[in-house]
């Protein structure tokens, strides 16, 4: 144990956890502020307008807090990232909070809850069987009362020393969180929310879209010029999304089939739509492309990044007017091509830069990154 500690502090991944010695939990938009503002800042100048590459950042600066907590939005803020991610699912009770899965045994402590034991169940979400504890299940006031936890904690244990400080935020606390810092930092910050099992929740009677494109517009955001980005996994729920706002909408490209497809027997899968023709159909509702890296630059048998075989998704998605903002950028060698790791150990830090480097020469707009940090400071190299 001590050796894993010494570890992640020669690679610096507890280095925003120093200043904290017995974390507060940080409910509330100012607690998270004060508790971000404790952490070590590698905050360089935003620049002015669309930041290219736009930093996005992933679940929060997820590499150094659990996931989806205000505490995350606010440290990545801090850090210089120019939009925040939260992926979202809806209460029982219609309220859109933040969380990467409605399975919310994932990353919160339900599962030591008594009280909410009997919720737990089995279902099949997205053609998936899961067991656990879901999202639509809870009222917002007792997904309140649960508490984040790390998801990895085997790659990231210094984020778990935070499990049970944050609670879930709901979408306004986080819209709140950054126009509280938009005034602090003097500078425009953005959201980009992912619809989570939008098909489920539609089944349930809980559909995601209405809710949302309501909540930005209640708090200012209708026109494609908002600082906000809506993605999806689907294909029709973007295309809904599309007729209910103005504002810029992502497809995002995963393997297989979008789960919409499946289920409608369409037969379309992310192969078809990632050709040329796939990319000038989803212009047609959409601003930017999200795709996983290998879209992009594949790994080859070997596990490393081989970049003289890059693909021409950038270039054929430009040619439709596309962003292309592929995911997820993480600096622990476990998630790094086999050629930019450094040492064996998985949760040390290899040359993410690098990777990041050779996507920005592969053209792309912008990137999902956990830990926004290293992103803000290879953009701020001249
Ligand atoms: O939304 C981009 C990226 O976050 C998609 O993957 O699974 O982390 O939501 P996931
Ligand atoms: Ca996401």
């Amino acid at each position: 144990m001590f050796r894993t500690v010494r570890t992640l502090l020669r690679t610096s991944l507890l280095a925003p956890l120093l200043a904290v010695s017995a974390p507060a939990q940080a409910d509330s938009v100012q607690a998270a502020i004060d508790w971000a503002r404790q952490q070590p800042q590698t905050h360089t100048d935003v620049p002015k307008g669309e930041a290219r590459p736009l930093i996005i950042a992933h679940r929060g600066a997820s590499g150094y807090v659990p996931e989806h907590t205000l505490a995350a939005y606010a440290l990545a803020i801090l850090q210089g990232a120019d939009y925040i991610e939260p992926d979202l699912v809806m209460s029982q009770d219609g309220q859109l909070v933040a969380r990467h899965d409605n399975q919310l045994g994932l990353t919160t402590d339900v599962a030591q809850r008594p009280e909410f034991a009997e919720r737990q169940r089995s279902q099949t979400v997205d053609g998936i069987s899961l067991n656990g504890w879901f999202s639509e299940d809870f009222s917002l006031a007792e997904l309140k009362t649960l508490r984040a936890i790390e998801r990895i904690p085997q790659i990231r244990p210094g984020n778990a020393r935070l499990d049970g400080s944050f609670a879930i935020p709901t979408l306004q606390e986080i819209i709140d969180l950054v126009k509280s810092l938009q005034l602090s930092q003097q500078r425009v910050i953005g959201l980009y929310p992912e619809t989570k099992h939008p098909t489920h929740f539609q089944q349930l009677g809980l559909g995601l879209e209405q809710p949302l494109v309501n909540l930005l517009k209640k708090n200012g955001y209708h026109s494609a010029k908002a600082p906000v980005y809506i993605q999806s996994f689907e294909v029709n729920n973007l295309k809904s999304l599309s007729r209910l706002t103005p504002v810029r909408l992502v497809q995002l490209f995963g393997a297989g089939q979008p789960f919409d497809q499946q289920r409608l027997g369409s037969g379309l899968t992310y192969a078809h739509m990632a050709s040329p023709a796939g990319l000038k159909a989803i212009a047609r509702y959409a601003a930017g492309v999200g795709p996983e890296k290998s879209y992009i630059i594949p790994r080859d048998a070997s596990g490393n990044l081989d970049a003289a075989n890059t693909t021409a998704f950038v270039a054929n998605a430009h040619a439709q007017g596309l962003k292309v903002h592929p995911y997820t950028f993480r600096a622990e060698n476990s998630f790094l091509p086999a050629n930019l790791r450094t040492g064996n150990d998985p949760q040390a830090r290899g040359d993410s830069a690098a990777e990041i480097q050779l996507f920005l020469d592969a053209g792309i707009d912008g990137l999902f990154i956990d830990q926004p940090d290293i992103a803000v400071r290879l953009r701020a190299k001249p």
